[in-house]
């Protein structure tokens, strides 16, 4: 990771504009993303991450300007197809599509054909014919992002699937970490809670240790997946053993609405054994940032006071999730075919 993270100081200290776009180096090439899609962390190299977290530090100030607008997508149309709740990841990749001027169309399942029976291929096949450039999809199918973007023409952004992937959380979490801790590489991250339903979970620890950090996974057994141990994680079940020394402690939402059957005794009792609270959060190092994808439950698996407090990132996570999600349909647009 060394070649990746010098190629981003010299991104920041060498910088010209090119037409429309975010800045880009004069002398130092930087590594391309060349990818039509982004389905998942899998399949990344870390030179493709960090030159995507280089361009979402790009936007980060494009964001925080009075004039956001950029033209860099102007004439591109993107669809946000969301079969699941989202309020951050569609919110956001609305902002992103039009702070760099995309025509963006929200579909709403709710009321769509799909609640009257149509296959998801063949609501592919329907947005396909109106030729939109990339389609950002959120299901609550393993695998169902992979499927549609084999059937359409355009580039496909995976905005979450089941329990497999949310590649856009993890950029953004990485980025948010980067931002704070002025690195990833040798950081003790702990991922905390509902490990076995959580997608985060998945694309955080691909892309982590992609770029070297250490991490460590902290949960009850029954929410932890068989075998998690041969991603290269260290797992514990006594969170105040996990917690010791950890530079970064990620809190996950309890995902009942995925659970058949009892995983947790209660709620209370999960609060108490894996609720982040300021007597735990003690245990991990002093200088240590909690973070947490949300939406979040207080009082379920952090506590309000850990949530508001002087070491939380939770809010500059969802400034970081505009300027990922811009980043990430910059690279993509720049990669279509009639680009
Ligand atoms: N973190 C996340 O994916 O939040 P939403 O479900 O609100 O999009």
């Amino acid at each position: 990771m060394q070649v990746a993270r010098a190629g981003w100081k010299l991104a920041a200290s060498r910088e010209s504009t090119y037409s429309g776009g975010f800045k880009m180096t004069a002398a130092a090439p930087r590594h391309v993303f060349s990818q039509r899609h982004l389905l998942g962390i899998e399949g990344l190299s870390p030179f493709d991450i960090t030159a995507l977290l280089d361009m979402a530090d790009e936007a980060v100030e494009v964001s925080r300007q009075v004039e956001k607008k950029r033209a860099t997508l102007r004439g591109r149309t993107q669809i946000n197809l969301f079969f699941e709740p989202s309020t951050r990841t569609q919110s956001s990749f609305e902002l992103a599509g039009k702070r760099l001027g995309a025509d963006v169309m929200n579909m709403s399942v709710a009321s769509s054909s799909v609640k009257k029976g149509e296959t998801l291929i063949d609501t592919a096949a329907t947005l396909n014919a109106m030729r939109p450039d990339i389609i950002v999809v959120r299901h609550h199918a393993a695998g169902a992002v992979h499927l549609l973007a084999r059937k359409v023409d355009c580039s496909v952004v995976n905005a979450g699937d089941g329990a497999h992937e949310h590649p856009t959380q993890a950029l953004l979490d990485a980025q948010t970490i980067r931002r704070n801790k002025g690195r990833i590489e040798g950081l003790t991250v702990a991922i905390c809670g509902d490990i076995l339903h959580s997608r985060v979970a998945r694309s955080n620890i691909l892309l982590l240790q992609a770029l070297g950090a250490r991490v460590r996974c902290i949960g009850p057994s029954t929410l932890l997946p068989a075998g998690i141990e041969r991603f290269g994680v260290e797992v514990f079940t006594d969170m105040r053993k996990g917690l010791v020394d950890a530079d970064i402690v990620m809190m996950l939402r309890l995902q009942r609405e995925r659970m058949n059957g009892s995983f947790v005794p209660s709620v209370r009792e999960y609060f108490r054994y894996f609720g982040l609270d300021r007597e735990k959060l003690a245990l991990a190092r002093p200088d240590a940032l909690v973070m947490h994808p949300g939406p979040m439950n207080r009082g379920v698996e952090i506590a309000s006071d850990v949530a508001d407090g002087a070491q939380s990132l939770i809010r500059e996570q969802v400034e970081m999730g505009v300027a990922v999600r811009m980043a990430v349909l910059e690279a993509l647009a720049r990669n279509l075919p009639n680009s």
